[in-house]
């Protein structure tokens, strides 16, 4: 049993291979392979993982390789989290929106858009190179952003590909929810959502028949926002909180979940809404010159390559140098699930088929699924309200252009995917925004005519 993970030289991947080795019996592995195409990133990333299966007297090989034959001959599971084009073209995507009045976010508007065109086609390459050498009954789930946009890319270039993609916002979520009612079972939460990624809704969320959606969203009203007390206590006391989710701007994210419940209380939002329900608000609360990427690179980055630093020199590896938490574990399980076919449920995206009555059949969802061997069973979630209809059928409209003017090379429908999103307030601001765009994605994007 093989596990590749393709952006070896992630942030995420000690975290992930840690999650991977604490379900070394269940998921019976025997091998993991970083593969990236930064050797040099990648090489520093292993020394910690390396260091991680050794800590934990784990006997899973670790191989660490820019061969694409040697990451994917046999393998059984792909898990996908490249950054196509890295931090410094994160940047861009949520600057160039910005200087335009627009909201600047990695994988929501234009952003979100422009991060889609890079990333189209080396998820296809990697999809053709699993194809070539790893097992038949290869699964490869992918986290690689923007996941909306990637799934649609998948299922029109490569319909047969036994790809999942999939988001760890929905089980951060719940983790969040348990943390807020003093219940940290959260993976065992019951839950019904609809929703595309970043943009869905939880209709139902309940543990041993106690009602979480209604207990949360009475929580939310009281202390105006999804954060938990021991945080609200520890930024009452300007003490710092270090954890993934909440540094610096996850803060404001967290509370604009007040914000959006308050205007709406029929579902608990997923946190990504803020982007396009709150737009003009979260463009006066960014500043243009110091972004979200800007933070992680003087955090999460920073705080891995300095540590791997310190490992060098000392044989030491701080708690700070990485994260362990719901993101690995959710796509080992996931996994699990898959290997094991033990039919538990997940969020998935996948193709709608039905899953959402009155959304085209073709829209690539974000649903609740039963995970067994087979892939996603997924449950239906019936006819949804015309304003969630609405709201996702323009989205759905936008990303669906996108992909049809990569294929195409089509500025026009490029142009028109831009148009569409509801984060931008004018035809002509979409085209400013896409002009800037194509000028910092040449070495990426396909070519507009
Ligand atoms: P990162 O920049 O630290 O790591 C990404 C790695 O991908 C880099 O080492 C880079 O060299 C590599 N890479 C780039 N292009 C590649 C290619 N064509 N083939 C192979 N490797 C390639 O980024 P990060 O912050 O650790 O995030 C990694 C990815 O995971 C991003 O796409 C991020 O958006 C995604 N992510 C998704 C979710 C989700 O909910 N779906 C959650 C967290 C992170
Ligand atoms: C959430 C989302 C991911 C996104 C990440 C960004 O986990 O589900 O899709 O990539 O947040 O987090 P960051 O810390 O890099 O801003
Ligand atoms: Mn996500």
């Amino acid at each position: 049993m093989i596990i590749t993970i393709v952006g070896g030289g992630s942030t995420f991947t000690p975290g992930i291979v840690k999650s991977i080795a604490l379900r070394r019996e269940e998921l019976g592995v025997d091998e993991v392979r970083l593969f990236d195409i930064d050797e040099t990133r990648q090489y520093k990333v292993s020394l910690v993982v390396d260091w991680i299966l050794k800590d934990m007297n784990s006997p899973i090989k670790l191989t660490v390789t820019t061969d694409e034959e040697t990451a994917y001959k046999d393998s059984n599971f792909i898990f996908a989290q490249m950054r196509v084009g890295k931090y410094a073209m994160r940047e861009q995507d949520e600057k160039i929106p910005l200087r335009h009045g627009c909201v600047g976010q990695e994988t929501c508007g234009c952003g979100g858009l422009a991060y889609g065109l890079r990333t189209m086609y080396p998820m296809m390459k990697v999809i053709d190179d699993v194809e070539k050498y790893a097992a038949k009954d290869y699964w490869i789930l992918n986290y690689s952003n923007p996941a909306a946009v990637v799934s649609e890319a998948c299922r029109v270039l490569r319909p047969h590909a036994r790809v999942i993609n999939i988001c760890d916002m929905p089980i951060a979520i719940m983790e969040m929810v348990g943390r807020c009612l003093d219940v940290p079972q959260f993976t065992d939460f019951d839950f019904n959502y609809f929703g595309l990624n970043h943009f869905g809704w939880f209709t139902e969320l309940t543990y041993q028949g106690r009602d979480l959606k209604k207990e949360i969203c009475d929580y939310v009203m009281e202390h105006k926002t999804l954060l938990p007390p021991d945080v609200i206590e520890k930024l009452r006391a300007r003490e710092a909180v270090g954890e993934r989710h909440l540094n610096s701007s996850w803060i404001h994210t967290w509370n604009n979940v007040y914000k959006v419940l308050n205007l709406n209380p029929e579902y608990l939002p997923n946190t990504y809404l803020q982007y396009y329900l709150l737009s003009k608000d979260v463009v006066e609360e960014s500043d243009p010159n110091h972004t979200r990427a800007n933070e992680v690179m003087e955090t999460r980055e920073k705080d891995l390559f300095e540590g791997i630093d310190h490992y060098i020199a000392t044989g030491e590896v701080t708690a700070k140098a990485f994260y362990h938490g719901a993101h690995g574990n959710y796509i080992a399980d996931l996994a699990s699930a898959l290997k094991n076919d033990s039919k538990k449920k997940f969020i998935v995206i996948v193709e709608n088929k039905g899953a959402i009555e009155n959304i085209a059949s073709d829209a690539m969802v974000e649903v609740p699924a039963y995970m067994g061997k087979n892939g996603p069973e997924v449950v239906c979630q019936g006819k949804i309200g015309d304003f969630y209809k609405g709201l996702m059928e323009q989205q759905l409209a936008s990303e669906k252009l996108l992909i049809q003017g990569g294929i195409e090379g089509s500025y026009n429908k490029v142009w028109k995917s831009f148009t569409m999103n509801k984060t931008v307030p004018s035809a002509t601001v979409a085209k400013a925004i896409l002009d800037d765009m194509i000028i910092a994605n040449k070495e990426f994007w396909p070519e507009l005519k």
